[in-house]
């Protein structure tokens, strides 16, 4: 295996940093191919704790990490974050990647999606107002300013006085009077630019030259198969594509040099912001596995909506990405249950539902049908041999694997690199590179 994507299974805020983490040390190269710092990926071990927005989790290893062309940069946040890892020692040198053509996320950007938010009222998605989906509507739109932009000054200028004049007649249409001057934003954006220029590179040209001479790359996704903006619960979700189909568009390298996808799916379920969540539970449990689970955002803070596992959800997203394995997370947050139901179908209008519905109104309306399984009412945290997991918990996990229909190869039992369960007797496993 050479190329293998690992991507989030559910509605963000799987586990892929912690996963992400765990195999970039047999990977060669480590890369984010969309989103932007909406993503909010943990890495911990020992004592130590990062979380990281936009850097890959590949840079906490040291490996050569890049910023693919799909993703969406600011770069305040991309130079905040790398002055935060380099304090918690982590020196962010060479092996950071920029993508000449990733799109720039303009203060304009901003603007335009708290404004939104704002005047939607009861309607709005919950974005994280990072600016992602504005961002993306530019580059969509052909008016984006992309990192290659930066460093043409004659071009940069008029390119931001447009996109000014754009954003600020929205902007004012939506009640927002404050809009910085195009020059400012210019300035700024090219002071950010020489401080980061060291790292701008051709990342394409980079990664099918590595590709070509057999260097292994880890593709590493944001957000969830239910946020990703066709195939999610439309229009709460992401504004970029969160299956395997992005990964070559977002990283300029041929579909066919992605070998395997692994996905990762939470072993409950959870939701930020806006939107329809089926098995959402509004109850003394869901608070219970709020605190048990730690569920607060990682990026903006937010405490997450919590639910069961949801099978259709999980299953779809197998399906979207091709996902030959999954990795079961959070494990050890299930512990003190009695018992736990999971959903396997829905029922709407007196049938059963066995897909995500297109319209978000009647995802809204599903009801899930549930089925039992024991607890274990045992503590599984830090448990690594999967032998070591009660009886109940490997049922569990088996009817996990049966529903979702691929392999658990890896599950979790607390946020730590060193508290998981390898299953190396499983295919999958053989085939990734050895670590080193
Ligand atoms: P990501 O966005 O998919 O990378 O996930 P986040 O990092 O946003 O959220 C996952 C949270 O769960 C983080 O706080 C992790 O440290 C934590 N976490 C990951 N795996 C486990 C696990 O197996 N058990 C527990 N208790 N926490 C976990
Ligand atoms: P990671 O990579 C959880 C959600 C937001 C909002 C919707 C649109 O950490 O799993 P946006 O700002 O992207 O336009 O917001 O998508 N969202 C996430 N939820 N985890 C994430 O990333 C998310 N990225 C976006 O909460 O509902
Ligand atoms: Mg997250």
């Amino acid at each position: 295996m050479q190329v293998l994507a690992v991507l989030g299974g559910q509605w963000g805020d799987e586990g892929k940093g912690k996963v992400v983490d765990l195999l970039a040390e047999r990977f060669d190269i480590v890369a984010r191919y969309h989103g932007g710092h909406n993503a909010g990926h943990t890495v911990k071990f020992g004592s130590r704790h990062f979380a990281l927005h936009l850097l890959p989790a590949g840079i906490v290893r040291g490996r050569p990490s890049v910023i693919g062309p799909g993703v969406v940069v600011d770069l305040d946040a991309l130079e905040a974050e790398i002055e935060q890892v380099a304090a918690a020692g982590v020196p962010v040198g060479d092996q950071l990647l920029l993508s000449d053509r990733a799109v720039v996320i303009l203060p304009y950007h901003r603007l335009v999606d708290a404004a939104r938010e704002r005047a939607a009222g009861a309607a709005k998605i919950g974005t994280t107002l990072r600016g992602i989906g504005p961002a993306y509507e530019s580059l969509a739109a052909r008016t984006a300013i992309r990192v290659a932009d930066l460093f043409r000054a004659e071009t940069l200028a008029a390119r931001v006085a447009a996109v000014h004049a754009e954003t600020g007649a929205l902007l004012r249409a939506l009640g927002e009077p404050g809009v910085p001057e195009p020059e400012t934003v210019t300035a700024s954006l090219r002071a950010a630019a020489a401080r980061l220029e060291r790292h701008v590179v051709d990342t394409g040209r980079f990664l099918r030259d590595r590709l070509r001479a057999g260097a292994t790359l880890l593709a590493e996704g944001a957000h969830g198969a239910m946020l990703d903006l066709s195939a999610g619960t439309y229009p709460f979700v992401t504004s970029s594509h969160c299956t395997s189909g992005a990964v070559a568009c977002g990283l300029s390298i041929a579909p066919r040099a992605l070998d395997a996808s692994l996905l990762v799916l939470k072993a409950y379920s959870t939701r930020v912001g806006s939107g329809p969540f089926p098995t959402e539970l509004l109850d003394a449990t869901g608070e219970f596995l709020r605190k048990r689970g730690n569920e607060y955002g990682t990026s903006t803070g937010r405490p997450r909506r919590t639910g069961w596992f949801d099978a259709v959800v999980a299953r779809t997203a197998v399906e979207l990405s091709g996902a030959e394995a999954v990795a079961i997370t959070k494990l050890d947050c299930l512990d003190e249950l009695d018992e736990i139901p999971i959903s396997v179908a829905y029922r709407l209008d007196g049938r059963t539902v066995t897909d995500i519905p297109p319209l978000a109104e009647d995802v809204a309306r599903l009801e899930p049908v549930l089925e039992t399984l024991p607890g274990w009412k045992t503590t599984t945290t830090g448990v690594t041999r999967y032998e070591d997991l009660p009886s109940a918990a490997r049922r569990y996990v088996a009817r996990l694997e049966d529903v979702v229909g691929a392999p658990a190869v890896l599950v979790s039992t607390g946020p730590r690199r060193e508290e998981t369960v390898w299953r190396g007797d499983l295919p999958f496993l053989q085939g990734l590179p050895s670590p080193r």
